[in-house]
This record gives structure tokens, C-alpha cells and sequence, in this order.
């Protein structure tokens, strides 16, 4: 059952009563000068290597336990020579189950493992760093908004290129009034992803590498052979089950200069342009009408965000009669359209700035970028706060992977209430917002 409310959700909360004190508790503590903020990373290859770096940067930072279901020199080989006292673990239950002394918990796994990680991390009042997107269902990030708010936990998701001086410059540029209030919005990535995309699952297995645990890997998910190459590492991004395809991959990253410039929450509508999808894989080609409520950034009406992914394609150049012929919209980024001037926001570079098709870009004041993994790790012991906290990252999440509920469905406008956590117009798209999980792995919900 999906708690779809706020209301309904906290009249349920009474079963994690327990959890709930506990975690206030946590957070509240007074820390003294000396003492350091116990971490544990999940996931320590790839981008979780980067983030337990970026964690371990802070002097108040001590990494305590590491867990990764790869034993291998890129996975946890690697982060265990570095942070050698760490306590290593495959399985992150029993890392949880052991640890009372962790005060943190970073999140790298792939996408469909955010949530379940999480939240059990949040339930016994840990904070926690999570990678972009924060989550695999709408309905996961939803539970992850409101239960970070509940625990009392400090959070951050993992889009690290929100505190990066380019999009604080073009956030900062939109609430000065540089650009005026904003008329419409276009975002892309014409990128080519190198991991499948609109494929077919192919037959037969592969012996599983000595140094993985498959069954780990899968978690949550429905069990399947394993095939070198098709899942782990890296490329699970193109498949349903793993992880949420290009819009899910960089939508949290791109659109998050709009939604901190423009204020943006939930939208009310969206319809997505694409070829049917193949059964397991996600498309290699979308686009994304959004319609949001009007801010005090933008202008009176709704607010028109169009996203498009496909190799090559950016938004068509008629579009932008501010812009001159001469310039170059970059493989990725957003085009804000104001009534004083349009601004690109490259992924990522410095934003430039057109005012009546000349390049006002020198007239910006430059913001200089903030760290972001050491900024949690400083809130955690209530120094300052987080930027990309679950209560925006969360909405911007849910945003995103409401695209992913539309291109499963082509050509369908499907209506939005958010504080109902509802497709008003489509019991399909309903079911889309949240997933079966394998049995003995279901996630602890925040409801009764
Ligand atoms: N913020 C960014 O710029 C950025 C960049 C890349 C990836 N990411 C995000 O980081 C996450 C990881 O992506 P990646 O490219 O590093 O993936 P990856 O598959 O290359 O690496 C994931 C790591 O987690 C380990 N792992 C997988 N399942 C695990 C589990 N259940 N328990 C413990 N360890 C597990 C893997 O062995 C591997 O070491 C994704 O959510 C992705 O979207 C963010």
C-alpha cells in the first residue's frame, strides 16, 4: 500500500516509534571538537570511489566500514588499501546489522539500490550521502524525502556539480533578475551513452568472476543469469530493472540548476515522445514535455520545460531568437528563456548570458563553487547545511523519474497531484510509479 500523503503517511509512523526517537536523538547530539563522523560507503568502485574520497577529505571525517559486493582491486580492493582500518563487508545488511558506532552512510550503488540502502540507513538514524538519481521509483523518492525529514537525518544526493562555480554563477545570475522571469525552459543530453540501450536481454549466462556475489549485486531485483559485460559494472544504466536510462541518469544533474533557479517542485502534466520500448530496456531516444505551475521566477503562466535525449539532437535553434547564429549550443545543458535575456547552462561550464543576441556573458558575477561532499559531512556534525538535502533532491527525483513513468507510455499527457502521490488520468502510469521487489528484500516502508 502507497502512503500518498503526507497526512496519511505520518498517521502511519506509530510502527517505527522506536526508530524515530532514536534518530532525533542522533542528529541532535553535540559533537565535540575532537571528535570525527564515523563512515561507512556502500559501493566502492566506480563513482563511490570518487565519493568516499570526497567524504574523506573532511579532517572530521573517519571512514569505519566499507562494503562492496565486488572484491576486486577497482571495487572494494582499492578503497580498502586506502582506508585500511576500515571494516570490510559484502553485504550491506550486516553492515547495518554492525554498526552502532557508524554515524553516516554514503550510498554508491547502482540506482535500483539507493532506496532500500537508504532508508534502512535513515531507520537506524544515520545520515546519509546518496548517489543521482536518488532513487529507481517515484514512490522510493517520495520515502526518501519524508523519511529523512522524520528521522531528523542530514542528507545530500550526489550531485555534486550543483556546489561546482558553473551552476551556482547561473543559479545566482537567475535570482539577481539577469535574465528576468523565465518564459520556458530547454534541457538535453545528445550524448551517446556506451552502455545498451533498446536491445533485447540475450540468452545463455556467463560463469560469474570469482570476486563477485551476484546474488548481492541483484538485491532487490528479480534474479537473472549473470552475463559479463551486460549488467555489472557500469552498464546496468540501460536496463529497466537496474537503472532509469539517460533521462534518469543526467536529468538530476542537468535540470537541477532550473529547478534551484526557478523554484520548481512537481509539475501538473508531461508527455514524452518515443518509440515503443523494448521489454527490459530503456529507449535510446526521448523527449519530455513538461508543464509546471508558475513561480515568482517565472512568468505568469505554467512553465514549459522541455527535455530531450537522443545521440546528436539538441533543442531546434528557432527556438532561441536571443542567441547568434554563430553560437554553438554545447552536447548538453539548459536553455532558460527570460524576458530580459536567455541564458545556456552547459553540463558543464561557465553559463553565458544573451541579451538581444549579443554575449553579455562577461556581465555575470562568478560564484565560487562550495564543496560538496565535505559541506554533508560538516552538516552531519551540525556545522552549516546541505544544499541537495532530500527535501529538494527528492522532488527533483520524483520530476525526473515521472519522464521515465511517460516513456514507458509515448504520446499519453498524463495529469500530476503531488501531495497524492497520483496519476489523476492513468491507472497505468499509477503503477509505474512504484516496483516489485524480490522476496525477502522488500524495503521497510514508512506506513502502517
Ligand atoms: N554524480 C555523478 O556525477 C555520478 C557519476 C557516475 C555515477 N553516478 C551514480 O553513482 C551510482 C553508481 O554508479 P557507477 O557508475 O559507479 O556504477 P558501477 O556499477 O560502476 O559501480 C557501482 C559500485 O557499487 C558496487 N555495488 C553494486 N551493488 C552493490 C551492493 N548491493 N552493495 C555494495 N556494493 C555494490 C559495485 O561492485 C561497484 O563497485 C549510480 O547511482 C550512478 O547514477 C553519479
Amino acid at each position: 500500500m502507497i502512503p500518498t500523503n503526507r497526512r496519511q503517511f505520518v498517521k502511519s509512523l506509530g510502527v517505527a516509534a522506536g526508530a524515530v526517537s532514536m534518530s532525533a536523538l542522533s542528529y541532535s547530539r553535540v559533537w565535540g571538537a575532537n571528535e570525527r563522523l564515523r563512515i561507512a560507503c556502500v559501493g566502492t568502485g566506480g563513482k563511490g570511489w570518487s565519493d568516499l574520497d570526497g567524504v574523506a577529505a573532511s579532517p572530521s571525517v573517519e571512514v569505519a566500514a566499507l562494503c562492496d559486493i565486488d572484491s576486486s582491486a577497482q571495487h572494494l580492493g582499492r578503497a580498502a588499501e586506502k582506508f585500511s582500518a576500515a571494516r570490510q563487508f559484502a553485504d550491506w545488511r550486516k553492515l547495518l546489522d554492525e554498526s552502532n558506532d557508524i554515524d553516516g552512510v554514503i550510498v554508491s550503488t547502482p540506482d535500483f539500490m539507493h532506496a532500500p540502502i537508504g532508508l534502512a540507513a535513515m531507520q537506524q538514524g544515520k545520515h546519509v550521502f546518496c548517489q543521482k538519481p536518488l532513487t529507481h521509483t517515484v514512490f522510493e523518492a517520495r520515502q526518501m524525502r519524508l523519511a529523512a525529514e522524520h528521522h531528523g537525518v542530514v542528507t545530500q544526493m550526489g550531485n555534486q556539480i550543483q556546489s561546482h562555480t558553473a551552476y551556482r554563477t547561473a543559479v545566482q545570475a537567475v535570482h539577481s533578475g539577469m535574465i528576468g522571469k523565465v518564459k520556458a525552459v530547454h534541457s538535453w543530453q545528445a550524448g551517446s551513452p556506451s552502455w545498451p540501450r533498446h536491445i533485447d536481454r540475450p540468452a545463455g549466462s556467463d560463469p560469474v568472476p570469482g570476486s563477485v556475489r551476484w546474488d548481492l549485486w541483484q538485491g532487490v531485483a528479480a534474479r537473472r543469469p549473470y552475463k559479463q559485460g551486460l549488467y555489472h559494472a557500469f552498464q546496468w544504466r540501460g536496463w529497466q530493472a537496474y537503472g532509469t536510462g539517460q533521462l534518469g541518469d543526467f536529468g538530476c544533474h542537468i535540470l537541477d540548476p532550473v529547478f534551484k533557479s526557478l523554484e520548481l517542485t512537481a509539475p501538473t502534466e508531461w508527455v514524452a515522445e518515443a518509440p515503443p520500448l523494448k521489454a527490459e530496456t530503456w529507449t535510446d531516444r526521448a523527449t519530455v514535455r513538461y508543464r509546471f505551475p508558475a513561480t515568482e521566477r517565472t512568468t505568469g503562466g505554467p512553465l514549459e520545460l522541455t527535455w530531450y535525449d537522443a545521440a546528436g539532437v539538441r533543442p531546434p535553434r528557432e527556438t532561441f531568437s536571443d542567441l547568434p547564429d554563430t553560437y554553438r549550443l554545447p552536447n548538453a545543458g539548459s536553455v532558460l528563456i527570460g524576458e530580459k535575456g536567455t541564458m545556456v547552462i552547459p553540463h558543464v561550464a561557465m553559463p553565458k548570458l544573451f541579451v538581444a543576441g549579443a554575449d553579455s556573458s562577461a556581465d555575470l558575477t562568478v560564484v565560487e563553487g562550495v564543496d560538496h561532499y565535505v559541506q554533508w559531512a560538516d552538516a552531519c556534525r551540525g556545522v552549516g547545511a546541505t544544499t541537495s538535502g532530500f527535501d529538494y533532491s527528492g522532488p527533483l527525483t520524483e520530476t525526473v523519474l515521472l519522464g521515465t513513468v511517460a516513456i514507458r507510455m509515448p504520446g499519453e499527457t498524463l495529469q500530476w497531484d503531488s501531495e497524492k502521490l497520483q496519476v489523476v488520468n492513468s491507472t497505468v502510469a499509477q503503477q509505474y510509479l512504484t516496483k516489485a521487489y524480490y522476496a525477502g528484500w522488500e524495503p521497510t516502508w514508512l506506513t502502517a
